[in-house]
């Protein structure tokens, strides 16, 4: 058939002309490095919306270390030395935050630098409650209102030791805690009548988790000292300040406050970690159920979304210059106690 092998070569010939015809209307589609050749065409071809101008997508997270090496002496003697708990860095990152430590025995100055280079401060459980710790916390807390009374929102998480030290210098009463039976202990939270969640850490939680909150033992209380809810509404100083969301229950069967937010700035108070849950292992205690690790999400989520808030715009090489990632942590828990990696500063 000689026909067909022509008719195929017309055909072959027809369909090169016609690819040949319409090569100019290719012109009207673009490839990637046609876009990234033209901003303005590629943010009118984009349909993602510009994110909210007012927010501050490079969050950064001062964390101020505690006094020592963080595991009794097993890992450093040095008495300058002092730590953090890697957990509360990976706490932070984990809601979308980088971490600069802030040394509580570093010069002032230094101190204050750091402070400038933040978005959001987190104090840290432990024991030290008098002398520099004490007046380096109280420091930072003033430094903290006074930059929300200006305008920049400045968020607080004072967890364990740290609600308890903003206890003590809002009362102005070194005695003003109780002592309390809830060492390495899971717990509920019992949301007080009325309380007021909207804008609080609570709001960041799935309603579903809210719930489990007072079923479910998932979070992680450690702790010997408190406040019953009769002592702290008792004291104006503290009741002017503080607003009680949850309160909790020791080993013997001894009521105190778990969680409160300030009435008036972003400051949030845990007598529980919510650091634990997805991020230590050496207590048998520590819950580490879906839901609990959710805790600990939800709970560094609420963080890291007030720190965005902050107006707070630092100079980004500033800030690389002095990120946690500059420092090495070391794994103190390999004999399964204390906490499972901690950075030490000495
Ligand atoms: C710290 O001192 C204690 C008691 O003397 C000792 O057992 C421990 O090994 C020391 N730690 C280090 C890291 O040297």
């Amino acid at each position: 058939m000689p026909n067909g092998g022509v008719f195929r070569f017309l055909f072959l010939i027809s369909l090169f002309t016609l690819s040949l015809s319409s090569i100019p209307k290719y012109d009207n589609i673009f490839l990637p490095i046609h876009l990234h050749n033209d901003d303005s065409l590629s943010s009118s071809a984009s349909s993602c919306p510009a994110p909210n101008p007012n927010l501050n997508y490079k969050p950064v997270i001062g964390i101020l270390t505690h006094p020592r090496d963080g595991a009794s002496g097993r890992l450093s003697n040095a008495t300058d030395a002092s730590n953090i708990p890697a957990s509360y860095i990976k706490f932070a990152e984990s809601g979308g935050a980088r971490v600069i430590p802030l040394i509580y025995n570093e010069p002032t100055e230094k101190l204050l630098k750091k402070l400038d280079l933040v978005n959001g401060v987190i104090f840290v459980g432990g024991w030290a409650k008098q002398g520099l710790y004490l007046e380096t916390v109280e420091r930072i807390l003033k430094i903290a209102f006074q930059r929300n009374d200006a305008g920049e929102h400045f968020p607080i998480y004072g967890i364990s030791l740290g609600f308890e030290l903003i206890t003590i210098i809002i009362s102005e009463d070194n005695n003003i805690l109780d002592k309390y039976n809830a060492r390495n202990q899971a717990s509920t939270l019992q949301f007080v009548e009325n309380a007021d969640i909207e804008g609080s850490i609570f709001q960041s939680f799935p309603p579903d988790l809210i719930k489990k909150l007072s079923t479910e033992c998932i979070v992680t209380q450690n702790h010997h000292f408190g406040i019953s809810p009769e002592k702290l509404q008792g004291n104006e100083k503290l009741s002017n300040f503080w607003e009680i969301l949850t309160i909790s229950t020791d080993e013997n069967n001894q009521v105190y406050v778990s969680t409160v937010r300030s009435r008036k700035y972003p400051v949030t108070g845990f007598q529980w970690h919510p650091q634990k849950n997805a991020f230590e292992w050496g207590s048998a205690s520590i819950p580490h159920t879906e839901n609990a690790i959710r805790v600990t999400q939800s709970a560094a989520g609420f963080l890291v979304s007030e720190a965005r808030k902050s107006t707070n715009r630092p100079n980004d090489q500033e800030v690389r210059d002095n990120l946690i990632y500059n420092f090495k942590p070391t794994y103190g828990g390999k004999a399964g106690k204390g906490y499972d990696e901690v950075y030490i500063f000495e």
